[in-house]
């Protein structure tokens, strides 16, 4: 017999009779006292009930049965019969049940601290769950999760490889790579005080491999960024990167629209449809963020030309900036429900997103009241066709300059949005935003810093005012959005040796800064490259949409705490003084430094 015949989650009415042999952990125990104890047996297929009866097996093998605890690890020999209970309906095994008659436990376990159970699982500390994870793995969710994440690298492979990508691997050991985030770094014991850093992403290997003739590269590659763990966001998370030779933008967003379209349909059989594309500028003007939730549908509108008639303080100083607006949003029916308590909380987030304030009026059978209404009463008529205003409607408004007041505003629109409950959770809005700006104006460093990464290439047209007009160059770079989170990223690349440089300079760098960080990518733009672009999907955002959580953590097997701490091996942890003495690394305290 092989040491097991099926797997917890396979038998049928169709295995009747026949003799089986399970393997894995017990579930549930119950010593009925009547001669008969029955086990769960558990594996990452299902749940199997096995039943030894003192009328079938020997007295040793009923002791042993009546010995197992939770989590004990089991062989059970028996014949498949039907449920002698009556079929459980909320089991794929319910139609049977294994009557045991050969017990052997291959491992004992040791009062366990949690039990791999979905329902307890919310109710216990996260902590507690990280640090005994092998446990918490055994859960039916977390083992369908690493399912869903296996089987979305398995379609994602087929799909690029009949588009005639090649898989490629990286070094993980390289010189910086800038993407805005800080470096993990590590020592380099053959070249005391040098460092070598761990990748951001491969942007500038993936680059080189299209000099290099790859012509299409894919890999499913670790990616490591030094900055503070978040609810979507990990210091070590992972990416579906791609490069192309040889196509516009055009091509890349159909080819990824194709690839989305195709994990949807083969993970969750769902058609997402076809994805807009939308202009950066317009979604910020209209949402209020580049990465608009579109599953709910407030919008922001401007209306400046009518708050410009009134005396009202706050909206005189936001318009009298460079490009300053009034804009506001309508909230159909939530008068009621838009308390004080929830206005003020609405009005932290404003002003969190760099706003003053949040101006507020709610709507009546008589006219605006409450809030500001008393200031827009000589433009109340105006603004109520303008708005298409109706009672019980609250109105919120964002006055600044236009990015500002925008962004702060959509920020309010996502909390309203969220506490009123308007967004349809059963709904999937994917698009496009397209036409970023090429640079941000950075005020504490007093320079420019690239939207997307130095490597992305403005839009033809705008490359003569790389340098005169910085600000208003448009970036041939894209961003997919999916229900109101950044899936993926990328750009048309700098193919010109002469251009990266001009972008390099308009950020900043020096020549001979330049020659040192970047000199093997400006030698190779000069050694014939190809026209190319390219795009990173997150594959844990993507396994956290398929999934349904908002958690990163879950859909990654090992993940750090919020704070970067691996709580089940406790990394990070120290090295022996041996291995700093090789590396010729001497620590001292922080505040001696200090
Ligand atoms: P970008 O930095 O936008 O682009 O990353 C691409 C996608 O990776 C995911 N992502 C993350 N997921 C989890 N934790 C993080 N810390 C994290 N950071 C990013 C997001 C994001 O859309 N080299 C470019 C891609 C390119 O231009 O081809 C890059 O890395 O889903």
């Amino acid at each position: 017999m092989p040491m097991r015949t099926h797997t917890c989650g396979e038998l049928r009415s169709s295995d009747i009779t026949s003799q089986a042999v399970l393997c894995g952990w017990v579930n549930t125990f119950r010593d009925q006292g009547k001669g008969l104890v029955f086990i769960d047996i558990r594996d990452r297929t299902g749940l199997t009930q096995a039943v030894f009866d003192q009328e079938d097996c020997d007295s040793e093998v009923m002791e042993l049965a009546r010995s197992l605890r939770r989590e004990d690890v089991v062989q059970i020999t028996g014949s498949v019969e039907p449920r002698a209970g009556g079929t459980n309906p909320k089991l794929d095994t319910g139609e049977i049940e294994v009557r045991g008659t050969t017990l052997t436990v291959f491992s004992r376990s040791n009062n366990p601290p949690i039990l791999p159970d979905d329902n307890e699982a919310p109710k216990m500390a996260e902590e507690v769950r990280l640090r005994h994870r092998y446990i918490d793995l055994r859960r039916p969710t977390m083992q369908r999760t690493l399912q869903m994440r296996h089987d979305l690298m398995a379609v994602t492979r087929e799909y690029f490889h009949n588009l005639g990508f090649l898989e490629v691997e990286t070094p993980l050991l390289i010189k910086s790579t800038p993407e805005g985030a800080r470096d993990f770094i590590v020592p380099s014991r053959v070249y005391p005080g040098k460092w070598y850093a761990l990748p951001q992403s491969p942007q500038i290997f993936k680059q080189i491999l299209m000099i290099s003739g790859c012509d299409r590269y894919i890999q499913i590659c670790k990616c490591l960024r030094d900055e503070d763990p978040r609810a979507d966001r990990q210091a070590e998370f992972t990416q579906i990167d791609l490069e192309l030779s040889f196509v516009d933008r055009d091509e890349i967003l159909k080819i990824m629209t194709g690839f989305i379209r195709r994990v949807f349909k083969q993970l969750l059989d769902l058609d997402l449809g076809q994805i807009p594309k939308v202009s950066w500028r317009l979604a910020i003007d209209k949402w209020g963020v580049d990465r608009p939730d579109m599953r709910f549908d407030l919008h922001l509108q401007d209306i400046s030309e009518v708050a410009a008639k009134t005396d009202f303080k706050v909206f005189q100083s936001a318009l009298a900036k460079d490009h300053g607006v009034v804009k506001a949003i309508r909230i159909p029916d939530s008068a009621e429900a838009l308390t004080r308590k929830v206005l003020d909380q609405l009005q932290d987030t404003a002003k969190l997103h760099g706003a003053g304030g949040l101006p507020w009026t709610k709507v009546t059978e008589d006219g605006f009241e409450g809030g500001i209404a008393k200031f827009i009463d000589c433009i109340s008529e105006e603004l109520s066709v303008a708005l298409e205003v109706e009672p019980g409607d609250t109105i919120l408004m964002g006055c600044d300059e236009w990015l500002t007041a925008c962004e702060s505003l959509g920020q309010v629109r996502l909390h309203a949005a969220r506490h009123l409950e308007l967004i349809d959770t059963t709904a999937w809005k994917a698009l496009w935003v397209v036409d970023f700006p090429m640079f941000k104006w950075n005020a504490d460093k007093q320079r420019w810093l690239a939207e997307h990464h130095p490597f992305t290439a403005p839009i033809p047209e705008d490359i003569d005012k790389l340098e005169s007009n910085p600000g208003s160059v448009v970036s041939a770079g894209y961003d997919m959005v999916l229900n109101g989170s950044e899936i993926g990223g990328g750009s048309i690349r700098i193919h010109d040796s002469e251009v990266q440089n001009t972008v390099f300079r308009v950020l900043g760098l020096e020549e001979e800064d330049m020659r040192v960080k970047f000199g093997f990518l400006l030698d190779a733009l000069s050694q014939g490259a190809p026209p190319h672009g390219g795009i990173a999907f997150g594959l844990d955002r993507l396994v956290m949409l398929l999934m349904c959580t908002d958690n990163i953590r879950d859909v990654i097997a090992f993940p750090k705490t919020q704070n970067g701490a691996d709580l089940m091996t406790e990394a990070p942890g120290p090295i022996d003084q041996e291995q700093l003495d090789e590396l010729q690394i001497h620590c001292v305290e922080r505040a001696a430094v200090e």
